[in-house]
């Protein structure tokens, strides 16, 4: 399961692939027949690296680890468990990855298998059992969201992952997008990059202000290239960033006419296409 972690580490900023690793190997410390104290293990081994004074993001790591949650739930310790803040977070989703895509003798298994494979060896009705019913869907995406970092990062060459990793930006979509890279920004997304995943801005939002900010900086003229590209590969032109302003709203801050034609169509066609039929 380090190993996988390892394979994970592309799915987070550099500054946490240590994080990864070192929660990788911990995270079923509370397993321990030492350390057993409520039998629940993500809170037993919580608890007992609280108490060696381990970072606090490990600690928490450790406790919300696979979708903790769910079965602190059935056990009725949803209070001692929520001691500890969960952090959603891309680290997270790769330890969920590493440890749902791993058998119970390291083997590498898909994670229908996993899940089905943690199912038989449990009575219906078992806390752990319906724990992991519940918990799939956000197993499930968790998985998936890693995959598609892991595909993305990957597909870069190691001289546009080592800046990338030099400049803190994350996901690389959002470097993109600042950097106004518009070839790289299609690579990302083309490998499978989520086009609406971003921290604060989404890469839309961030896409419009940049191209908005660039030209009134310059003085020189609007344009849409990163706005185009984001669209094309499926950003949701309707979403807001984290202070509540949709793309549009970006947009007409800036006086964006290149990016409020192209936001307008999309939007159009949302509303004629509807929904289902992609
Ligand atoms: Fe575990």
């Amino acid at each position: 399961m380090a190993a996988r972690a390892r394979e994970a580490a592309a799915a987070v900023p550099e500054t946490d692939r240590d994080l990864l690793v070192a929660a990788a190997w911990l995270h079923d410390i509370g397993y321990a027949p030492e350390l057993r104290d409520t039998g629940f293990h993500p809170l037993d081994g919580a608890r007992h690296l609280e108490s060696l004074g381990a970072p606090a993001r490990l600690v928490r790591l450790v406790a919300h680890h696979s979708g903790a949650v769910y079965e602190a739930e059935q056990r009725g310790l949803s209070a001692e468990l929520a001691v500890y803040e969960r952090e959603d977070s891309p680290v997270l989703d790769a330890l969920a990855f590493a440890d749902m895509t791993t058998g119970p003798a390291g083997q590498s298994f898909d994670f229908d298998t996993r899940i089905d494979e943690i199912l038989v060896r449990y009575e219906p009705g078992s806390e752990v059992r319906t724990a992991i019913s519940k918990a799939r869907p956000y197993l499930g995406a968790a998985v998936e969201r890693t995959r598609r970092h892991i595909a993305a990062f990957t597909s870069l060459p190691p001289s546009q992952r080592a800046i990338i990793d030099g400049s803190g930006w994350w996901p690389p979509t959002l470097f993109a997008v600042e950097h106004q890279d518009v070839e790289l920004l299609a690579r990302l997304l083309d490998a499978g990059a989520d086009p609406d995943e971003g921290s604060g801005a989404t890469p839309l939002t961030h896409a419009i202000d940049t191209e908005g900010d660039g030209a009134l900086q310059s003085g020189g003229p609007l344009t849409a290239a990163t706005t185009a590209v984001l669209l094309a590969y499926g950003a949701d032109p309707e979403l807001p960033d984290a202070s509540g302003r949709t793309p549009l709203q970006v947009a007409e801050h800036y006086d964006h006419a290149p990016a409020i034609r192209l936001l307008r169509r999309h939007l159009s066609d949302d509303r004629v296409r509807g929904p289902q039929s992609m």
